[in-house]
């Protein structure tokens, strides 16, 4: 187990937070295994402080790209970048600007599942439908893509439906898919992600907002959790 110490340096020497940051496995020794011993929890996966960091540099992106732009409507999906999108939004006013409003979708894309292998399509329904967003340009602000049900079925009811005057998106956690079915990586393909906190291995993951079977949100870390658990 790393000390605090030795975390530090391997933080400051080893990552460029500048740019998404690839995240493998065993990226981060479990300095706090103790704390998550539990048995629907695999291991650590990102720790907060590096959360913080990597939030702290797309919020100057974001800041530096939306400079002339008047107001930005962030639309946050919920449930799981609730959490993501109010670090990433007080960011952006410690920056300078500009000025956000929030707004709420809900997306139910897996409900209390899990992914299986081999998917090909997912119905997802939106809730929360918003009313007034004509014209506005949008940041849609998302926990994680994986593969992009979501995220394509959101793009398409903000441009067609809502015909927003400009779409990006925020992503905190893009997965990199081990084997996804061809519709899957078109899909993957087909879409344009603006600012990706991070890359991270094809696993269930939860904590900082996002859940597992509605398990973690409101853990401080990212972690992998045991998928046979969840698969029950
Ligand atoms: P997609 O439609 O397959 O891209 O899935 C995106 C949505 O599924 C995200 O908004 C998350 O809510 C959820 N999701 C995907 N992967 C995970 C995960 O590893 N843990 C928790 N939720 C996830
Ligand atoms: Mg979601």
């Amino acid at each position: 187990m790393a000390g605090s110490h030795q975390m530090e340096k391997i933080i400051d020497e080893n990552i460029d937070f500048a740019s998404t940051i690839v995240v493998h496995d065993d990226a981060f020794p479990d300095e706090k295994a103790p704390a998550y011993a539990d048995h629907r929890i695999d291991r650590l996966l990102i720790p907060a402080k590096i959360i913080r960091k990597r939030t702290r540099v797309l919020a100057k992106q974001i800041c530096s790209d939306y400079r002339q732009s008047g107001i930005l409507h962030a639309v946050v999906l919920l449930k799981g970048a609730f959490v993501f999108a109010a670090d990433l939004g007080r960011e952006i006013y410690k920056c300078g600007g500009p000025e956000l409003q929030y707004d709420f979708l809900k997306p139910v894309t897996y409900g209390t599942a899990i992914k299986s292998g081999g998917e090909s399509q997912r119905k997802v329904r939106i809730d929360y439908a918003l009313e007034d967003l004509n014209s506005d340009h949008v940041l849609v602000i998302e926990d994680i893509v994986d593969q992009a049900f979501t995220l394509s079925t959101v793009q398409r009811y903000l441009q067609e439906e809502k015909q927003v005057a400009s779409v990006k998106f925020c992503v905190l956690l893009e997965k990199m898919l081990s084997h996804p079915t061809p519709e899957v990586q078109q899909l993957r393909e087909g879409l344009t992600l603006d600012y990706v906190g991070f890359r991270i291995p094809d696993r269930w993951v939860a904590g900082f907002g996002i859940d597992a079977g509605e398990d973690f949100r409101h853990l401080p870390d990212i972690v992998t959790v045991n998928e046979e658990y969840y698969r029950k």
